[in-house]
């Protein structure tokens, strides 16, 4: 399934210090999008009247959490969008987030909800994310978008994966055909990754901490994408020459006295042999908030019944 923004991008720069791989700048796309976005909530706003709006809901001070969801409230505003933050103190109880998710559900203004994970362990996230609207969530989790997207109908894509994609489509163009590994088995970017990958036609092989040899599993692809959460885990040696990897990994890990970022791939020994590489920090991460923004105005045309690309033509 294709998705209607799509946008092609100009050629990936060439890393200067690597000798082989280009570098897919995650970055450069999502400021792109974002740009093209802003432009077509503002058709929204002045021939419509209609102001898309995202709700976003975190329980507890999660540090992480807490900067993920400033960074996506200031990137909506940005957008021309409504922000409507939500933050509830960590022994909120169940039926109070329920309570909230179910005004969210029927207020007019809110196209789109996100509910910040992990929840505090005494939350069934299930339950919580089976209670959203599933036309307004815009994370793809609610079982009937995964169900949608596992057989090839319309649906909400999950935020990350879409990301990837979009990098994917635009680095290699059509990718039928092409031999992909996921290593990783989440509901958030694994299992979604394996079936967009699959919907575009590729042979997808789902691979994982526990797969035996997941280095040769990973030799045979034309595409990995890496979302394990573990540093530096996929080596260069693992890679087959010229293949694209998607590396989705964010660990912060001390090195030399100093606080780093690094991916799930080992980024000197791919950049080597790979075709193409995202970097970490600047390659998936801010495609997330980027697509994010995407579902949010995708959910509001469709709550709308109007066309949910070529707003602005
Ligand atoms: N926590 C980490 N990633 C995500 C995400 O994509 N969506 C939500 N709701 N929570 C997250």
């Amino acid at each position: 399934m294709r998705q209607a923004l799509f946008i092609p991008m100009t050629e990936a720069a060439s890393v200067p210090s690597s000798p082989a791989a280009a570098l897919i700048d995650g970055k450069a796309f999502a400021a792109t999008l974002r740009q093209r976005l802003a432009e077509q909530v503002a058709v929204l706003r002045t021939e419509h009247g209609i102001m898309p709006g995202l709700a976003v809901v975190l329980v507890g001070e999660d540090p992480a959490s807490q900067v993920y969801v400033r960074n996506k409230g200031r990137q909506t505003l940005e957008c021309g969008m409504n922000s409507f933050e939500h933050k509830l103190d960590a022994g909120t109880s169940e039926a109070d987030l329920l309570g909230l998710i179910g005004r969210l559900n029927s207020d007019p203004q809110v196209h789109g909800i996100l509910v910040q994970l992990p929840l505090p362990a005494h939350m069934d996230a299930n339950k919580v994310i089976n209670a959203i609207d599933p036309t307004k969530d815009v994370d793809g989790f609610h079982i009937l978008n995964v169900g949608l997207l596992g057989t090839g109908q319309k649906a909400m894509v999950p935020c990350t994966p879409l990301g990837c994609l979009m990098l994917l489509r635009d680095r290699l163009g059509k990718l039928e055909g092409l031999s992909a590994v996921v290593v990783g088995r989440s509901n958030i970017v694994g299992k979604p990754m394996a079936q967009l990958l699959l919907g575009d036609g590729c042979t997808v092989t789902i691979a994982h901490s526990r797969t035996q040899d997941l280095a040769s599993v990973v030799r045979q692809a034309d595409i990995v994408v890496v979302a394990v959460g573990r540093p530096e885990m996929v080596r260069g040696e693992w890679i087959k020459p010229g293949a694209t990897v998607i590396d989705v990994g964010i660990n912060r890990v001390e090195r030399d006295g100093q606080n780093k970022l690094v991916g799930d791939v080992h980024f000197d020994s791919a950049a080597a042999v790979a075709g193409a590489l995202t970097p970490v920090p600047g390659g998936v991460g801010p495609m997330t908030i980027a697509c994010l923004l995407a579902n949010t105005l995708t959910a509001c045309c469709r709550n709308h019944g109007l066309p949910e690309a070529g707003l602005a033509a």
